[in-house]
């Protein structure tokens, strides 16, 4: 079993999460080395260096010329994860975990697979819902036909597009085996003016956004995001035969309703997984050659994409054809223009 020299770029919330995803993998040894962190007196940054023992550094590009990395968690806000991970990826880490959203433009995006491929780094983004029992079950239940052929992915949940909406648009490519998409239309709410709202203190956020996207296999998709969604994290999968209910994360139903067993809503029985453990794990296989990481860069870029052509439908108010061209962010866009 390999040793793996681990370091981090942000030292917050989702960055203990990740080590202890760390701690628990079963293919490696984790050495934990250093985290960077530009606010060293934050308390959960404390907690977080006392807990795992690594030593601090306030600027990542410092820790990076100061220390060897073989896997780098990238667990900042989404304007530093592009330049993080370019800067890992040249220091040499074999593996880099990237936070989602992967970036906040297809441009940044493109960088950093462009940077992790001249290095050798295996990049994945944070996308661990993919490992989730329910979502694993579902995808089996589609592959097997349960409810038919599917035909309409309909995802929701409070948070905005670039929070959890990249969560529930990766999910809807899972379940619909990662079909390239073909169009997308948009429409956005921002009457609440809202910029740097929990966990993204560095983004402007729309209060509500809605989302459909045509697939090239002719599944569609809805995505409702925020203040007047559903707040549930959860997504409907219609088929020709059936319905199955998704309720995220490690909610306890999945629920399968299939004209096929005439017995009304069923709900399997699920494993327990450690969702972070797994994609962790997942990392240092793909790093090892023994595996594509499911949550891999393209599926990242993927999502963002989608992301990015539901903002631009918003702006030119028209239905958007893929691939999506544009290089900036459309919201950030539409607000300068004082569109929103
Ligand atoms: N995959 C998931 O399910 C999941 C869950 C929560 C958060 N996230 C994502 O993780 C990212 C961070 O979220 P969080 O909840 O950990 O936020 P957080 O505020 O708890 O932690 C982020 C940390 O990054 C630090 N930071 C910011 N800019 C930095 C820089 N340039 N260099 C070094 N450190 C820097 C901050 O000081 C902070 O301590 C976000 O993009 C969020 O969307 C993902």
């Amino acid at each position: 079993m390999n040793t793996y020299r681990v370091g981090f770029i942000g030292c917050g919330g989702i960055a203990g999460a990740h080590a202890a995803g760390y701690r628990a993998v079963q293919n490696a040894q984790i050495d934990f080395v250093a985290g960077a962190d530009v606010n060293a007196s934050s308390d959960r940054v404390k907690r977080f260096v006392e807990r795992y023992g690594v030593k601090l550094y306030t600027d990542y590009r410092e820790m990076l010329a100061k220390e060897q990395f073989d896997l780098v968690s990238v667990c900042t806000w989404p304007r530093t994860h592009c330049e993080g991970t370019i800067a890992a990826a040249e220091h040499g880490a074999k593996g880099i975990m990237s936070e989602k959203p992967m970036a906040v433009n297809l441009d940044e995006a493109d960088r950093m697979i462009e940077a992790c491929t001249k290095a050798g780094t295996t990049l994945a983004i944070g996308h661990e819902h993919r490992f989730d029992p329910q979502s694993v079950r579902a995808k089996e239940l589609l592959r097997q036909g349960e409810i038919g052929r599917l035909t309409l992915a309909w995802g929701h949940c409070g948070a905005d597009l670039m929070n959890n909406g990249t969560h529930v648009i990766d999910l809807i490519n899972y379940f619909n085996d990662d079909v390239e998409p073909v169009w997308a239309m948009g429409q956005v709410d921002r009457r609440r003016k809202l910029e740097g709202r929990g966990n993204h203190p560095d983004m402007v956020i729309e209060d509500m956004a809605v989302g459909r996207v045509g697939y090239k296999n002719g599944v569609t998709a809805l995505i409702e995001l925020g203040e007047w969604a559903h707040p549930a994290y959860q997504f409907h999968l219609i088929g020709t035969d059936g319905i199955i209910d998704v309720n995220m994360p490690n909610a306890p139903t999945l629920k399968v309703l299939s004209s096929f067993r005439h017995v009304g809503w069923t709900a399997p029985d699920l494993p327990q997984v450690d969702v972070m453990r797994a994609e962790l794990e997942e990392l240092i296989d793909a790093v090892e050659g023994r595996a594509v990481h499911r949550s891999s860069a393209q599926r990242g870029r993927a999502a963002l994409e989608t992301i990015m052509g539901i903002f631009e439908s918003t702006y030119r108010r028209a239905l958007i054809e893929f691939p999506v061209t544009i290089r900036d962010f459309p919201l950030e866009r539409m607000i300068k223009e004082g569109l929103l």
